[in-house]
């Protein structure tokens, strides 16, 4: 049996140090570099990874890395653990001085979660979820809201940096769940937007152009919460499938239905 405190309590001092580096880079003036025309790129988020990655690297050198800014292509091997990172999720809103972003990191054995960890240095929010352990805020349990009916639901969603790609099922939807829902958010970290289903702040999320490391942790931190996480057409395939919805579980029905699952 794998002992995944051993790895979950690595993982947590990394992420500390991760926010410390954050941390640092926010309050002082940094290069921004853009990987395509508004997909930018901070010293912030390569020197979190590599303090992560460095970290993790030394103490379990059997394990691969699918991280967002060095190691996108995975070497993978079947069933093998595979830590999964974003090492600055809401990129933009760091920028801009916005203090809503995380570190979010997940070790999963092939397609399976065995934790997430979704860390914000600045409010110092640090969720977390162990398989089969429940969902924790700065290690109190938490779960998601009772609420029932998709019109009395808060919502959140993300919009992808390749928009115009997408454009026309992203309005759709967006117009759909404007119509819907009693209330509708864009935070900018899709981490965190899974952390506030997980924790009853919201009681859905949808997005779709996501990326792994955008929904790793999360996902199991919302679904240890006692949440459903799927891909739009309701199936499982949301952590490489590009799309995602997240919800209380009660209205997940009524969200698929506007995403495209038959329910
Ligand atoms: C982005 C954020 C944002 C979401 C985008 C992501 P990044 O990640 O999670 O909320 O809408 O789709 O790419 O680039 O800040 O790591
Ligand atoms: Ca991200
Ligand atoms: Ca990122």
């Amino acid at each position: 049996m794998l002992d995944i405190s051993k790895y979950f309590n690595e993982a947590k001092k990394s992420v500390f140090l991760a926010g410390k580096i954050l941390k640092k880079y926010y309050l002082e003036n940094f290069k921004i570099e853009y990987k395509g025309t508004r997909n930018p790129v901070t010293a912030a988020d390569k020197n979190s990874e590599k303090s992560i990655i460095k970290i993790l690297g030394e103490k379990f050198p059997d394990i691969d890395f699918l991280c967002e800014e060095s190691c996108e292509e995975i070497n993978r091997r079947k069933n093998g653990l595979v830590w999964i990172i974003d090492p600055l999720d809401g990129t933009v809103n760091f920028i801009h001085k916005l203090p809503i972003f995380s570190i979010s990191l997940a070790l999963y054995d092939g397609n399976k979660a065995l934790f997430g960890i979704v860390y914000n240095p600045i409010s110092g929010e640090f969720f977390h979820a162990i398989k089969n352990k429940g969902a924790y805020l700065n290690g109190k349990k938490i779960g998601v809201s009772k609420i029932n009916d998709l019109k009395h639901s808060l919502i959140v969603t993300g919009f992808p940096y390749n928009y115009e790609k997408r454009q026309k099922s992203v309005d759709e939807k967006f117009r759909e769940f404007c119509r819907s829902a009693e209330g509708l958010r864009r935070l900018g970290s899709a981490a965190i937007d899974l952390c506030y289903v997980a924790c009853g702040r919201f009681d859905a999320f949808w997005e779709e152009g996501l990326n792994p490391w955008d929904v790793a942790a999360g996902a199991i931190i919302v679904r240890e919460a006692g949440g459903n996480v799927t891909d739009f057409a309701g199936r499982n395939n949301y952590l490489f499938g590009e799309t995602l919805v997240a919800s209380n579980l009660k209205i997940h029905n009524q969200m698929i239905k506007i995403t495209g699952g038959k329910k």
